[in-house]
Formats: structure tokens, C-alpha cells, sequence
């Protein structure tokens, strides 16, 4: 079996963060979140990866590298404009022959993995294998009809009015029989193949699609509150670890500290990861944060909030909640007291605010 993995596409719903980076990149638990689905596949036995790029390739490229330090072998596909998910397929063809594959979503992370998936569409040959999971808002996802044996009906991508809470998953198993849908299908309104219509295809056309319920959690790493969530997620099954140097400080329950990072007179109230090279000093870091490499945080509090590379945080009392910081950004307190502390900030941003 071969792998797809879908890492094009523009990010727009996580500007400013993807202005300069790929969504697919943005760390979470200080782990970029493609390499997460990278894991998840070669754990299920596959290494031969091809990953769809469009203006991000560079970075990507960068990134994930020829794949030897998972084992694998990676192959990039160029995507010019992100046509959809369909597109990507369709444009994949000539590298995955007749090859059955996974498709998977270089934004998604399943807590399972995809193993038991993996292995229930080799065991039971379908044409096409669909992941599902109840959510709380199916307008924002492709969504699945079931029949009353619980076979799958229908599928429609985004629906103003569902007819069901099942919400397809973006992991995907299909045998070659998909490439005759991608050809098939129409551009949809918003002018992208879709793949929930190149499913319906195959099911119209009497193809076999199965079904499988996820049961662990699942994050669309779509928006920036999703990208937090997964955060807290992946955090919460982290084992305590440390490498770095704490000094004069209280860490408390489930931390990773990694070497070379420096606590000094600090509070750090897991579960939490400070990266390499870090310096917290002065400062409380609270639940659910993941400090990134080569950061510092001086006379600030801190939690529930993602911080990247090489980004200085400074005399920020008033404490930082619910944030997104990308790589480099200052953030620094001046005289005025500002009574909340939320935000979302880009690449190379630095912010001035009065205390
Ligand atoms: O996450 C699950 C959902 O993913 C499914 O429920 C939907 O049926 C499916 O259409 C998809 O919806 P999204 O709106 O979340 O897809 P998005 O445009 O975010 O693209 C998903 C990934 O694929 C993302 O990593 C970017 C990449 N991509 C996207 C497009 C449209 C490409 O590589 N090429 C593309 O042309």
C-alpha cells in the first residue's frame, strides 16, 4: 500500500499564522502537525508516501525531508492551484499506479492512529474505506447518510441542512477504482473536485464503500481554537521528562523540560512543554502550553496557548490565555494595565501593549 498525504492548500482560516508557513507545519505539543499523520501511517505498516505541496513546498520540503528519519521513502506531487481534494487525487495517479493507498489530511490528528482502519480495509477489500465521526457542527465538514443497516447512502460535502452529525474524517482508504470518480465528477460551487462527490460517485456506480467509527478524538486542525485543542489533547498524554536545568523553581505534574532549556524562579503547572534552549524566567506557564525552541519568558504568566521558535515574551502580568504565537513574535509589556490577553499573532510580529 502507498500513502497520500494532502499538505497543498492555502490556510486562509489561520491567517496570519500561514501568511508565512504552511498550516500543515504549526506545531502542536511543539510537533509539526503532518509529522503526527507521517507517524500514524508508517505505524499501520506503509512507507511509500507521496505528499501533495502547492505554494508551500519549499517549507514542507524542508520539513519532512527524503522521509529517512521515519524510514520512508517520500515522493513530492506538485499541486499548482488547490483544486480540491479530488484534484489531488486525480493528480496523483501516475505515482500511485494501481497501488491501493491511504489518503489522509496533512492537517488532521486521530488519536487511534489508523492502524485498525488500515487493517479492516485489507481484510475487507472495499473499493473505498470512509472514517466517521459524530461532531457537534456537520456544516463545516462532509457529512454521511447511513441506511438503516448502517450502510453509507450519501455523502455531501458542507451541507447547509445535514441530515446526520456524521462528519467525514479527512483520512481515506481507496483501491484504483477512484481514479474513474476523479475523472467523472464536476468542479463543485466553489470550484474544487470534491472528494465526498467522487465517494457518492463510486457509491452510485455500485462500488462498495465501507464505513468505520472513529473512537478516540479527532482534530481538523482547520481554525486557530482547533489548533489549541489539539494541543491540549496531545499534552494530556505526555509523560513527565526533564532534560533542562530548573533552577529555584516549582514544576508540577506531567512537564517536559527539554535540553539546554533553562526555569529559573518559575511556576510551570503541567500538563506542559518548554522546548530546547528556552529560558522561562521570572514567570508562571500554566496548563496546557507548549513553549517552543529557543524562546524566552521573562516576568510573564502564561497557559492554554502555543508559542514558536526564537519568541520573546516580556512583563506580561496580566496573564496570556487561549494565544497563538508564531515564530518570532515580541510581545512586551509597557505602563497601562490591559485587563485581557488574547491573541492570534503572525510570523515576525512584535507587540507593543500598555500596562
Ligand atoms: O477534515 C475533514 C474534512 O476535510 C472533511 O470532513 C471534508 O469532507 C473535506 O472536504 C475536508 O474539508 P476541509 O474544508 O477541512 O478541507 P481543506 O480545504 O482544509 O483541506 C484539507 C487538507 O488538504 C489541507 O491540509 C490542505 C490540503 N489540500 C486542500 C485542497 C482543497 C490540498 O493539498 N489540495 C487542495 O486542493
Amino acid at each position: 500500500m502507498k500513502a497520500l498525504i494532502l499538505s497543498g492548500g492555502k490556510g486562509t482560516r489561520l491567517r496570519p499564522i500561514t501568511y508565512t508557513g504552511a498550516k500543515q507545519l504549526i506545531p502542536v505539543a511543539n510537533k509539526p502537525i503532518l509529522f503526527y499523520g507521517i507517524e500514524a501511517i508508517k505505524e499501520a505498516g506503509i512507507d511509500d508516501f507521496g505528499i501533495i505541496v502547492g505554494d508551500t513546498k519549499e517549507e514542507i520540503r524542508k520539513a519532512v525531508g527524503d522521509g529517512s528519519r521515519w524510514g520512508i521513502k517520500v515522493t513530492y506531487i506538485e499541486q499548482k492551484e488547490p483544486l480540491g481534494l479530488a484534484h489531488a487525487v486525480k493528480i496523483a495517479e501516475d505515482y500511485l499506479r494501481d497501488a491501493p493507498f491511504i489518503m489522509y489530511l496533512g492537517d488532521n490528528i486521530l488519536k487511534e492512529g489508523v492502524k485498525e482502519f488500515v487493517q479492516k480495509f485489507k481484510d475487507k477489500k472495499p473499493n473505498a474505506l470512509i472514517l466517521l465521526t459524530p461532531v457537534p457542527n456537520p456544516q463545516s465538514f462532509g457529512v454521511a447518510e447511513l441506511d438503516q443497516e448502517h450502510r453509507v447512502k450519501r455523502l455531501v460535502e458542507k451541507p447547509k441542512k445535514p441530515k446526520s452529525n456524521l462528519a467525514l474524517v479527512g483520512v481515506y482508504l481507496f483501491d484504483k477504482n477512484i481514479f474513474k470518480a476523479t475523472k467523472a465528477i464536476k468542479p463543485s460551487w466553489r470550484n474544487e473536485l470534491e472528494i465526498t462527490d467522487a465517494i457518492q460517485w463510486l457509491l452510485d456506480e455500485g462500488y462498495i464503500v465501507e464505513s468505520h467509527r472513529v473512537t478516540g478524538w479527532w482534530k481538523d486542525t482547520g481554525k486557530p481554537e482547533d489548533v489549541l485543542s489539539a494541543n491540549r489533547l496531545i499534552l494530556e498524554s505526555m509523560e513527565r521528562s526533564i532534560e533542562g536545568e530548573i533552577i529555584e523553581s516549582r514544576i508540577e505534574g506531567r512537564v517536559v523540560v527539554k535540553e539546554g532549556a533553562k526555569i529559573i524562579r518559575s511556576v510551570v503547572r503541567g500538563p506542559v512543554i518548554i522546548g530546547e534552549n528556552t529560558k522561562i524566567i521570572d514567570s508562571y506557564i500554566g496548563p496546557f502550553t507548549s513553549i517552543n525552541s529557543e524562546v524566552i519568558v521573562e516576568e510573564s504568566e502564561i497557559e492554554n496557548s502555543i508559542v514558536m521558535n526564537k519568541s520573546l515574551i516580556k512583563n506580561m502580568k496580566k496573564r496570556i490565555d487561549e494565544s497563538l504565537i508564531g515564530r518570532e513574535v515580541k510581545i512586551f509589556a509597557s505602563s497601562r494595565k490591559p485587563m485581557v490577553n488574547r491573541f492570534i499573532l503572525g510570523e515576525r510580529s512584535q507587540m507593543e501593549v500598555f500596562q
